[in-house]
């Protein structure tokens, strides 16, 4: 792998431009992953310090969440400035150093750009709000109340009430999509748009591989700020947004996704076309339009070149869904490229929202399986690689204001976002020297990484094999995928890259199944996958345990 000189002169290893393509990305949610100055908030030496751990699974990537200077009101999705690192994480130079490090184990660094909206606390916005005629007065979403008061049309923010909120110097409504404390930046302003750009080469220039875009859809509004009409019945479903949650009652056909951010987004693509091997990875989330979305943003090679999509964020674990998700993407995305996750920093873990038999660990290992043989680039989610559960964090403890909101019936984010657990017998699991911001579930220390690196039969041993085996066949990484007939709960498909062509059979079910090799195909049984599955001796039959998985050359 060759070393090149980025464009701020800080090494960074860019061998291949494609590299992102079916990459295994490691996701960091930094407050919960290594706590190392004793305040209970992990930080970026913490990070620094356990890269061992992201390297012995082998991934192409890290994602690391907002680490930025931020009042924390979203736990760092609020950014008050977006070229500092927040105190709490550490100093720019703990930043410098993780790239080294990371890049000494060839792992490639990406980093979470929340350019939709800042905090309240930034500058742009304080200076935004103290006159209609200063020089970013436009920066932001500004509107007048109607004539009764209320506010300029019927748009919701995803974390509760209307998106709207009434600031008394300029006498006018502002628009956020998320916290009254976040508000959206006017992508309609070149000038704000020109900011933002320039504080992604701020971070392209220290050396970082690529970006993770939050709400990359919800950069551009409808500038007549016309009302959203309801949603029909059946997209109120959306993984979006919880069921007790009205955002999804309406059909956000004008607070978001509108055409002209592609012209955005290509401006973004050439600046990061002017560094070599870069990549971005947009989360959209557009509700019964999101496909359509993701093909917009991510075909033709000038805009994104990811997108990260909810297919797989939602409860329903099934061999039916899995086809139909992923056909849909490869019908109607074409050219462009998909990021699969489960489990994420925002969502219940998937271990616990699929598995309704309490047998976590095979649903956990099924799913890794599957996950790893999916057509596209996977996002893996810390503690996901142990099997971790989602915790049931206390009202008292609870720190996720969109949780708190919607209490008890939707608890929010903390469940998913409790510290890593490294050593089974150490402080906090290991985490911390002090009591952490989320407490450590008790169900969680058996499964520290300790435990489970001693153990050949755990979650992560499980992980482990299935990511060297993606490795190890480049038609799981970008090869092409057909499904293939399969009885009840086993999903079997195809994936073929030039030469290699291999027959992926998995069993989502609890107990035994058998599947029959189409007629004609020949096969000869993989290994160093880690699951049991065999064939019989004749080349005719798979028999899958419970959870069971087989891997099969085609000649
Ligand atoms: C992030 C969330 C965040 C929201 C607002 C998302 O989709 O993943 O954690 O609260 O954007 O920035």
């Amino acid at each position: 792998m060759s070393e090149v000189v980025s464009g701020g002169g800080i090494a960074s290893h860019a061998a291949d431009a494609d590299w992102w393509r079916g990459a295994v990305i490691y996701q960091i949610y930094p407050r919960s992953f290594q706590d190392t100055d004793g305040d209970g908030v992990g930080d970026l030496k913490g990070i620094a310090g356990r890269l061992d751990h992201i390297a012995s699974l082998d991934v192409d990537a890290i994602w690391i969440s907002p680490f930025f200077q931020s009042p924390m009101k979203d736990f760092g999705y609020d950014v008050s400035d977006y070229c500092a690192v927040d105190p709490l994480f550490g100093t720019l130079a703990d930043f410098d150093h993780l790239i080294a490090e990371a890049h000494a184990r060839n792992i490639k660094v990406t980093i979470d750009q929340v350019l939709s909206h800042t905090s309240d606390q930034h500058a742009w916005f304080k200076e935004s709000r103290s006159s209609k005629t200063n020089a970013k007065a436009d920066w932001y979403v500004w509107a007048d109340a109607k004539p009764d008061g209320t506010p300029p049309n019927n748009w919701l923010s995803i974390f509760g009430g209307s998106a709207w909120e009434w600031d008394t110097t300029r006498c006018q409504y502002f628009l956020h999509n998320f916290l009254t404390s976040q508000p959206d930046i006017n992508f309609h302003s070149q000038a704000a748009q020109d900011a933002l750009l320039d504080s992604v080469e701020f971070w392209l220039k220290r050396g970082v591989d690529g970006f993770r875009l939050d709400t990359v859809n919800f950069y551009v509004h409808s500038q007549g700020l016309e009302n959203n009409p309801p949603a029909s019945l059946e997209d109120r479903s959306s993984p979006e947004a919880p069921a007790v949650n009205p955002y999804n009652w309406q059909d956000h056909i004008h607070d978001k996704s509108q055409p002209e951010n592609l012209e955005f987004l290509k401006r973004l693509r050439a600046l990061l076309d002017r560094y070599p091997a870069k990549t971005t990875v947009g989360e959209i989330g557009d509700g019964p339009r999101s496909l359509k979305t993701m093909a917009a943003y991510t075909s033709g090679g000038d805009k994104l070149h990811m997108s990260y999509t909810f297919d797989f964020l939602s409860p329903i674990f099934s061999k039916a869904h899995f086809v139909q998700r992923v056909k849909a993407f490869e019908a109607i995305v074409g050219d462009g490229w998909p990021c699969w996750a489960f489990s994420n920093h925002d969502v219940v873990r998937h271990v616990s929202r699929w598995t309704s038999d309490g047998d976590f660990d095979g649903v956990a290992k099924i799913a890794a399986g599957i996950l790893l043989s999916l057509r596209g680039s996977v996002c893996l989610y810390q503690g996901e690689e142990l099997g971790l559960t989602e915790a049931d964090v206390a009202y008292e403890d609870l720190q996720d204001p969109y949780g708190i909101r919607f209490w008890p019936e939707y608890k929010g984010r903390d469940g998913c976002r409790t510290p890593m657990v490294w050593e089974s017998n150490g402080a906090y699991a290991g985490f911390s020297s002090a009591k952490p911001w989320l407490p450590v579930p008790p169900e969680h220390i058996a499964k520290a990484v300790n435990r489970e690196t001693s153990d050949r039969s755990s979650v992560l041993a499980q992980y482990r094999q299935m990511i060297a085996f993606r490795r190890a066949h480049p038609a799981l990484r970008d090869g092409s995928i057909e499904f293939v007939d399969a009885p009840g709960d086993v999903l079997a498909f195809v994936r073929e890259d030039g030469g290699e062509k291999i027959l992926c059979v998995f069993n989502l079910g609890s107990s035994g199944a058998s599947f029959a090799v189409p007629a004609g195909m020949k096969l000869t049984a993989l290994d160093g996958h880690g699951f049991k599955a065999g064939l019989d001796a004749a080349g005719r039959t798979v028999s899958l345990g419970g959870r069971d998985a087989f891997f099969g050359k085609i000649a």
